[in-house]
């Protein structure tokens, strides 16, 4: 450990290489026992339906050097739930749960030294990847797949911790359509993305809100993450829609908000509402909560919270989901999952 030369503290969201990734392969019906490869390149068929027509998915979660020492994984059942659905959805081969936590494990233990140490806010981040590899040119769903599991030390995604960003409507794009696949992590989601975010970041904002694809009326998700509104009263509010992801920070975080006394509501949120949060937060993996102080529709520029720093209560919940996460605290829901 230690011969690395990375500092910690300073960790962003970028791809670092680490000792090597577990790759698995599904052909004749049946995955393979899996292999730890260092080579960062694949060799894929110039056919395949993940680079034709995007028959592909991933995850994203993350380990833990916890303050006992032990290394733990947040949640993995959950993102390989999520996985599946995923798979389900565009008709990839399954991964099983069992194999899932499996690569997991391995590809964590693989990489032991690279999960930041503990008093840092870093952690290994861990990205299952799953697509068709096979040929087909016909749009037919490949007959192989490869599925790894890479991972990286990562630290803040945006400002970090509670520092508050600014986000960005854009009426002229939508990120999915009702009854699309905006609810399930197909790469293509994030590929809509890509235009509309290096414009925010051209103009200033750190990320962009959607609203649904059908009237432009109620609040969807953000580019990289789920929305949840805190109201002066006590309540924590995140949008029902079809087309959001399934957020596992943001199942989290309701449970954790339900156990602090506050009233949680999953329904349809209309964007008329914005400026009647106390506070709103982007949530997810890679963004822990990100508070947005500030959104932009147009002409039109809305104030949330205060304008730097946030209330308490989002301080409460980012403090209890972090300190449960790196094992500062008790984990009371079983969530943290030991490498053994
Ligand atoms: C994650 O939070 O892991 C995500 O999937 C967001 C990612 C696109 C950076």
């Amino acid at each position: 450990m230690s011969t690395l030369s990375i500092d910690w503290n300073k960790l962003g969201f970028q791809y670092l290489r680490a000792n090597c990734h577990v790759r698995y392969v599904y052909r004749d019906g049946k995955w393979d026992q899996g292999r730890l490869e260092e080579d960062e390149n694949i060799s894929i068929h110039v056919a395949s339906t993940a680079l034709h027509y995007g028959q592909t998915a991933f995850e994203g979660l993350k380990a833990f050097r916890c303050k006992d020492g032990k290394v733990r994984i947040f949640r993995p059942e959950m993102n390989a739930g999520r996985m599946n659905n995923t798979a389900r959805r565009i008709c990839m081969a399954p991964v099983p749960e069992s194999l899932f936590l499996e690569a997991v494990k391995t590809a964590v233990k693989a990489n032991i030294e690279y999960v930041p140490p503990h008093g840092t806010s870093g952690a290994l981040y861990i990205r299952p990847l799953l697509f068709g590899s096979g040929p087909q040119i016909g749009v037919t769903p490949s007959r192989e797949y490869t599925f790894i599991v890479l991972t990286m030390p990562v630290g803040t995604y945006y400002k970090g911790g509670l520092t508050p960003v600014s986000a960005v409507i854009y009426d002229e794009y939508d990120r999915a359509a009702p009854l699309g696949v905006g609810n399930v992590k197909v790469g293509g989601n994030y590929a809509a993305s890509m235009e509309p975010h290096e414009r925010a970041k051209q103009e200033g904002y750190a990320v962009e809100l959607y609203l649904d694809a059908k009237e432009h009326k109620y609040i969807d998700e953000f580019s990289t993450s789920n929305f949840f509104g805190l109201t002066a009263d006590q309540k924590y509010v995140t949008p029902d829609s079809p087309s959001i992801l399934p957020s596992v920070t943001n199942k989290c975080l309701q449970r954790i908000a339900k156990d602090m006394g506050m009233v949680v509501e999953r329904r349809p949120v209309e964007f008329s509402e914005i400026d009647r949060f106390a506070a709103i937060a982007a949530c997810g993996t890679a963004v822990v909560i990100t508070p947005v102080n500030r959104v932009v529709r147009g002409k039109e520029v809305y104030q949330i919270g205060p304008p730097q720093g946030t209330i308490p209560e989002l301080q409460r919940l980012y403090d209890q989901i972090t300190s449960i996460q790196h094992g500062d605290i008790p984990d009371p829901y079983g969530w943290m999952v030991d490498l053994e």
